[in-house]
């Protein structure tokens, strides 16, 4: 391994601006969508940088000259995005396809899902360069994206924890366990995607019910704040009524009565 020292807060910290601009950019995908009031196919992001010591450990592992660490490493900046199903997976990948010549390019994909690893790790892997505009101009960096689901995730952090504890022998036996774990967690992905649809509907319902009930109560605050104390408190009390009957038409039919009566009132 060559012997020159490494500056390490020097080498690091485009890599830490790259996870930082890519995190707010994956993270407003997410707001986006959820804006529109739309399902987001991205449920969560994460973010790091690979530590030094982690970096020191893939060269020498890998007989990677140091010199050659920010052409040959390619998760020294690392995403993460979190799918609740499967089918979200390919939905991200085209958001990031659609970027490439924008605001990064794809240098390569791996598809560990429809390839599995022998460890039965799945997942899918996208490496993109990305530009940053820096203090001393412009600088382009690789990054390594992992797009998963909960389920993926779930297991990968685990076998990654028990790796660690193991110092990456683990024996057959543990081997054989997290294998047969991947498996249980690739059918309950399965599973969870045929109960999608009833899933989504659940999930409209109490997002429905959430707005009205925040309209509503908005609507009874105004008829407050405009003095019409009695109107107001009789709503209030109709409100507390059919909340608790939990009926979400009669919640609808109400909303609708008292937009009415805000129209009204509005001067
Ligand atoms: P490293 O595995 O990092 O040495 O890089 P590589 O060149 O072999 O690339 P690969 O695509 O195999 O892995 C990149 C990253 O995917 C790793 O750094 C891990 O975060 C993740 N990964 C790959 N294989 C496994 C695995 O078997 N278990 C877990 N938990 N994560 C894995
Ligand atoms: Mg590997």
């Amino acid at each position: 391994m060559d012997k020159e020292i490494i500056n390490w807060k020097e080498l690091l910290y485009p890599y830490e601006q790259a996870v930082d601009e890519l995190m707010l950019k994956f993270n407003y995908i997410r707001k986006e969508y959820l804006r529109l009031g739309l399902y987001s196919p991205i449920e969560s992001v994460e973010g790091r940088v690979k530590s030094s010591a982690s970096i020191i450990e893939k060269v020498s592992r890998k007989g990677i000259s140091r010199c050659d660490i920010e052409e040959k490493i390619e998760d020294i900046a690392g995403i993460r995005l979190i799918c609740q199903f499967v089918e979200d997976i390919p939905k991200v990948i085209e958001i990031i396809r659609q970027r490439a010549g924008h605001d990064l390019d794809i240098v390569e994909e791996r598809d560990y899902i429809a390839n599995k690893k022998e460890s039965g790790y799945r997942s899918y892997h996208i490496i993109i360069k990305y530009g940053l505009n820096t203090v001393f101009g412009f600088k382009e960096v690789l990054a390594e994206i992992q797009i998963r689901t909960l389920a993926m995730n779930f297991w990968a952090v685990t076998e990654h924890e028990l790796n660690y504890k193991y110092s990456g022998n683990l024996p057959d036996d543990l081997k054989a366990r997290l294998k047969a774990c991947a498996e249980a967690s690739f059918n309950l992905d399965k599973e969870m995607s045929t109960i999608r649809e009833e899933l989504m509907q659940a999930e409209k319902m109490t997002e429905l019910k959430s707005s009205l009930v925040n309209n509503i109560l908005e609507n009874i605050q105004n008829l407050y704040f405009k003095l019409h104390i009695e109107e107001a408190d009789n709503m209030n009390r109709r409100f507390i009524d059919l909340y608790d009957d939990g009926d979400i038409n009669k919640l609808k039919d109400f909303n609708e009565q008292l937009n009415i009566i805000a129209e009204m009132y509005r001067v």
